[in-house]
């Protein structure tokens, strides 16, 4: 083994940020264990790393503990999109917080370095915008989404608190909405759902009057930022914000679909979720001065890529 290879474990890795995570440190010359309970991830998203001499798949819940030697631990395990966190809201909190306490266990004992993906979820709906990492938030407890919001906030605590009490290595990114190739086609997200509405000739479900704006980042340039954070300097724990600050309304990002899709597919609008913020967008000046780092891929060209995907997997 190459000395400069590390060992890294990434739960949730076979899921949509997951599996780019493992291809790309496998390409950087590293060994990566991946570990899945296949909740919301799959086998095919991780499929031509198999067989790959640095690449290893186990099945496993982190919501039990585990015990491997690893040098860094990226924590990505957890359904991601309202549909599938709130399938079972219970699981969800504790994929979180039990995840978060197992992982957290498992880097104290092994002395290794670990990275939280967390989410501007945190921030709930912000009255601040854009949202710096110092912004506390403005979190509903007890709503529908409460149990990723709460759960991932508690699993910050809990990372914070082991820094503090055990003086552990620790990197918390604050992820906003990323999109790319390996996004699940049914997870109720706009830009899959526009898309695969967009191929099938259905109907483009614009919630609310489609003017509430969101950023989109794609993932290459998330995953670039997670490495960053990962291998950056002692004692830059986060949270970092990562994510793509230019805005778009929800109108836009539909007829952009439909043009690079060349779908026929009718606007129809219904009403607004709970909860749903109107706005959220990243302030990303941390990250760009502490990792250097700032999204590179153009939405146009992301989108294409990501219509790429979708037209073969449908
Ligand atoms: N994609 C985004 O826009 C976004 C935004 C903010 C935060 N995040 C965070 O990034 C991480 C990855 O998100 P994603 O978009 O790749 O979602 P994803 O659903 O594709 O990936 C999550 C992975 O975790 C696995 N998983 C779920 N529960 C598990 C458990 N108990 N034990 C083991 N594995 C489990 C799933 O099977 C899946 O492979 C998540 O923690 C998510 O909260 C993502």
């Amino acid at each position: 083994m190459n000395i400069s290879m590390k060992r890294i474990l990434i739960t949730g890795g076979a899921g949509f940020l997951g599996s780019h995570l493992c291809g790309r440190l496998i390409k950087d010359g590293n060994d990566v264990l991946c570990v899945d309970n296949f909740f919301t991830g799959s086998k095919s998203n991780i499929a031509h790393l198999i067989g790959d001499t640095y690449f290893e798949l186990m099945r496993h819940d982190v919501t039990f503990p585990l015990y491997v030697e690893v040098d860094q631990i990226f924590n990505l395990a957890c359904p991601a999109s309202p549909v599938h966190y709130q399938f079972d809201p219970v699981q969800t909190t504790k994929t979180s917080v039990h995840g978060a306490i197992n992982m957290l266990g498992l880097a104290k004992r092994v002395k290794a370095r670990i990275f939280q993906a967390s989410t501007s979820e945190v921030y709930g709906d912000p009255v601040v915008h854009p949202q710096p990492e110092s912004y506390w938030g403005n979190v509903n407890c007890i709503g529908p989404r409460s149990c990723y919001d709460e759960g991932k906030r508690c699993a910050e605590t809990l990372f914070f608190d082991y820094f503090r009490q055990h003086n552990l290595d620790i990197k918390v990114a604050r992820i906003f909405n990323t999109y790319g190739p390996r996004m699940h086609p049914n997870d109720g997200r706009v830009v899959s759902n526009f898309i695969v509405q967009a191929l099938k000739g259905e109907h483009i479900t614009i919630y609310g009057d489609g003017q509430q704006t969101r950023s989109f980042c794609y993932v290459d340039d998330m995953i670039e930022g997670f490495i960053r954070l990962m291998n950056s300097a002692d004692g830059l724990t986060g949270p970092v914000n990562l994510g793509n600050p230019i805005e778009y309304t929800m109108l836009e990002l539909a007829e952009t679909i439909l043009r690079l899709s060349n779908s026929n597919s009718k606007l129809v609008n219904k009403p607004l979720p709970q909860d749903d913020p109107r706005q959220r967008q990243p302030d990303i000046s941390l990250a760009s001065t502490a990792l250097d780092w700032a999204p590179k891929v153009g939405l146009e060209d992301g989108l294409k890529e990501t219509v790429d995907y979708f037209r073969q997997i449908l």
